[in-house]
């Protein structure tokens, strides 16, 4: 997963504009909500009307993990936090991965350094499924990554358990 953690919000949306327009894609608008779509690459930004939140989902590249995504970058902007924007990010990433035939799973780290950012996941049904200890070091401090998965319903799928 990537992390996104600009030193504020004017560099995260030049950030997120020069990523999206290197892969030349169609922008799609909806009410307060755009959709940076590629094949299996999507952004999903909230607007205010400059862009106050954004999340990243991709497949897996690999042919036998394309039932999976992972979601990364997940950021709201400080003075706009505590108003539902990153749930909301969050499910339109989960409706995108529903959308997407074959997928069964969405990934994703956090640190631990990030809490409210974990809090977040659980609420929208994510569970820990493994914790790589001394994961991250920045600036003298260490923080371990949670490891979280949510499990999307897929029909007609084989089950190879084991
Ligand atoms: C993690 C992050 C994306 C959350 O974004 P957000 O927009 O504040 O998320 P939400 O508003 O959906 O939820 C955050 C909290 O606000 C609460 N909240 C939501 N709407 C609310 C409202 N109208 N009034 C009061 N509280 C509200 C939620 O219940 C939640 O509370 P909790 O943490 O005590 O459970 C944001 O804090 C962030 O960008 N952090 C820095 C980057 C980061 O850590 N990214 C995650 C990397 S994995």
């Amino acid at each position: 997963m990537r992390r996104a953690a600009p030193a504020g919000a004017a560099g995260f949306a030049a950030r997120v504009r020069r990523l999206a327009s290197r892969r030349r894609r169609l922008v799609a608008r909806g009410r307060s909500w755009q959709l940076r779509r590629a094949t299996d690459w999507f952004i999903f930004g909230a607007f205010e009307p400059e862009l106050i939140g954004s999340v990243g989902l991709s497949r897996d590249r690999h042919r036998k993990a394309s039932h999976k995504v992972h979601l990364w970058g997940m950021y709201v902007a400080p003075s706009h936090r505590r108003r539902g924007i990153g749930a909301e990010l969050v499910r339109a990433a989960i409706r995108q991965a529903r959308a997407l035939p074959g997928v069964e799973w969405v990934h994703l780290a956090v640190s631990s350094a990030a809490p409210e950012a974990q809090r977040l996941y659980e609420r929208l049904g994510f569970e820990v499924w493994g914790t790589e200890p001394d994961a991250l070091r920045h600036d003298g401090r260490i923080a371990s990554e949670h490891h979280m998965a949510l499990r999307l319903e897929l029909e007609g799928a084989t089950r190879i358990e084991s």
